[in-house]
């Protein structure tokens, strides 16, 4: 059982320097991205999906997307493009956290 501790540990450590996101910076970050997608990432616009809660690796993957042109958005296509990986990282660790309530 020894060995389990060391392992978490470096699992725990491995996730940090993949995924350096910072809730905080990205929650400053997130200013433009409110007008649609809300203060607290529950959509404004009917169109805009809700980023709340939303896993952080699949937020990660659509601003890439929407970065790359894999995936086509008229508004959010223009809006990823200036995203560097950090900021992406950080907007993520942002909508990541917010705690969606499931009634
Ligand atoms: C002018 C409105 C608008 C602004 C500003 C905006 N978005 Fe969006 N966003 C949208 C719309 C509309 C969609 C749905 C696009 C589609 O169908 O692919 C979307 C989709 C997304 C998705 C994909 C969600 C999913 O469920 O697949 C992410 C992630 C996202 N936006 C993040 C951001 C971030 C981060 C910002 C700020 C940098 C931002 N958006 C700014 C309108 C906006």
């Amino acid at each position: 059982m020894k060995f389990l501790i060391p392992l978490a540990f470096v699992a725990a450590t491995m996730g940090q320097t993949v995924w350096a996101g910072d809730a905080d910076a990205g929650k400053a970050k997130s200013m433009p991205c409110s007008t649609c997608h809300g203060l607290n990432g529950m959509s404004t616009l009917n169109e805009a999906p809700n980023l709340a809660g939303q896993p952080l690796i699949y937020l990660i993957e659509q601003l890439r997307a929407y970065r790359s042109g894999k995936r086509q958005n008229e508004i959010m296509s223009i809006m990823a493009k200036p995203l560097s990986n950090g900021d992406i990282e950080d907007l993520a660790a942002w909508y990541s956290s917010i705690k969606v309530e499931v009634k």
